[in-house]
């Protein structure tokens, strides 16, 4: 069992990479699935999330060759329809390798996905999608079994709300449909615009893709291509927290700022400086920050739910309250008892979280509860004066590629123990 071990109170500063987006990599490797010729992806970011990824698809039948950040698929073998159990628990998104079953395989058996606990993560939507486009489902014993009788069918999808792993879903089952498939209401997020592209450098017809509406064109089969998966948005945004946390100056690079945009304001609320530059950003945060009056999380482009919980570690520390209204997960407050644990002062109800900025944090040790709120206790231990300890940090590396290494390199004391 691994901790890090956190001597917090020091200023970040320096430069810093951004890897490729962990949810953009996840859908595309199922989309990989569905190709006929070999894939090549690069910017792949180092994860535990995309180890799993990489089990599913050599499970069913791929090949599989890694090396660096960049990773060959050879899906021209893959013969299996099944995913167990135990590789679907391993991470939520695995629902998504669904789609690609039903599309290619003509069936399909998986179990109910694991992944972070959220609040209630339904999969009733991707479950009624699917059915519209003709997959007939059944769900038993915690098993979804689905097969088509013939082609799946190109149908209007309109979906109450705009779920990103639905949208993926859909666009992964329709796009070797028959037919014309429409989402309305579709998510809108940077990571569907990347899976379209990288669908139709395979020869998909998608259009639409970041707008409300996503057209598919049904093709008969798709071929391979190189994609390089975009920046993580998240992963920046942590970054932009840590420094800010510690009153520090760092530099992003390889990000797309635009997808970082949403949370912009947030930042110049609090009283950093920004510089955005092509594919860089710079912060310069100030000694104390000032209170950011309200963060609601929204849909793209709204502010992200995976930034509330980073962000929320750095309002601790700031002058002044700040209020939290968390709009798309039901129970995504579960770092708050532990982001109190280094003194942070936090009162939830219900969706919303005030959090009254104190002077200073002191270190402690805690528990990630989950992927983000694992990544704001980072947060809290860099800004706490002393030596923290974070356990149950295989949450935290579902989804932050080489943390340590990039946190060193920007000055903090952080090491990984192996007990
Ligand atoms: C994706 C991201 C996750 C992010 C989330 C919201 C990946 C791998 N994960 O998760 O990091 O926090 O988007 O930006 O890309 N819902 C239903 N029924 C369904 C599906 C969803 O009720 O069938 C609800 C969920 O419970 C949740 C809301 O819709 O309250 C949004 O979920 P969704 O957009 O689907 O998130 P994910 O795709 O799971």
């Amino acid at each position: 069992m691994a901790v890090l071990t956190i001597e917090g109170g020091k200023r970040l500063s320096g430069e810093v990479e951004i890897h490729g987006a962990k949810n953009s990599a996840l859908p595309i490797f199922a989309a990989t699935f569905l190709c006929n010729e070999k894939c090549t992806l690069q910017n792949c970011p180092a994860l535990s999330d995309v180890d799993a990824s990489i089990k599913i698809l050599k499970h069913l039948g791929c090949k599989v060759v890694r090396e660096g950040d960049q990773i060959e698929i050879d899906p021209t073998a893959a013969h299996n329809c099944t995913i167990p159990d135990e590789l679907m628990r391993e991470m939520r998104s695995s629902i998504v390798f669904l789609g690609a079953l039903i599309a290619k395989c003509g069936k399909a058996r998986i179990s109910y996905p694991g992944g972070c606990e959220l609040g209630p993560r339904p999969v009733d939507l991707h479950i009624l999608s699917l059915q519209k486009l003709g997959a007939l489902i059944d769900e038993r014993f915690g098993s979804i079994r689905c097969r088509r009788v013939g082609r799946l069918c190109g149908n209007t999808i309109n979906l109450p709300l705009p779920s990103v792993g639905t949208t993926e879903n859909i666009i992964l089952a329709s796009v070797t449909a028959r037919g014309i498939t429409k989402i309305h209401n579709a998510a809108r997020e940077p990571e569907i615009i990347d899976l379209a592209g990288f669908l139709n450098a395979c020869g998909a017809k998608i259009s639409g893709a970041g707008d409300s509406v996503i057209t598919i064109e049904g093709v008969e089969k798709l071929g391979g291509c190189t994609h390089r998966i975009i920046s993580d948005r998240i992963e920046a945004a942590t970054y932009m927290a840590a420094a800010a946390a510690t009153g520090g100056e760092v530099l992003l690079k390889k990000v797309q700022p635009d997808y970082v945009e949403p949370v912009f304001y947030a930042f110049r609320e609090a009283g950093c400086e920004l510089e955005i530059g092509a594919d860089t950003i710079l912060l310069r945060a100030p000694a104390r920050l000032n209170r950011i009056k309200l963060i609601r999380t929204q849909v793209y482009p709204g502010f992200p739910t995976d930034a509330q919980a980073p962000m929320m570690a750095m309002a601790t520390v700031a002058r002044g309250t700040t209020m939290f209204i968390e709009t798309i997960f039901q129970n995504r407050y579960r770092h708050v008892d532990e982001l109190c644990r280094f003194g942070a002062n936090i009162k939830v109800e219900e969706r919303v979280a005030i959090v009254e900025g104190v002077d200073s944090l002191y270190a402690a040790e805690a528990q990630a509860t989950d992927l983000r709120g694992g990544a704001a206790l980072v947060i809290a231990a860099l800004a706490a004066h002393g030596e923290s300890k974070i356990g149950n940090i295989r949450h935290i590396d579902r989804g932050y590629a080489e943390l340590e290494t990039d946190l060193q390199a920007l000055g903090a004391h952080i090491k990984r123990v192996d007990y």
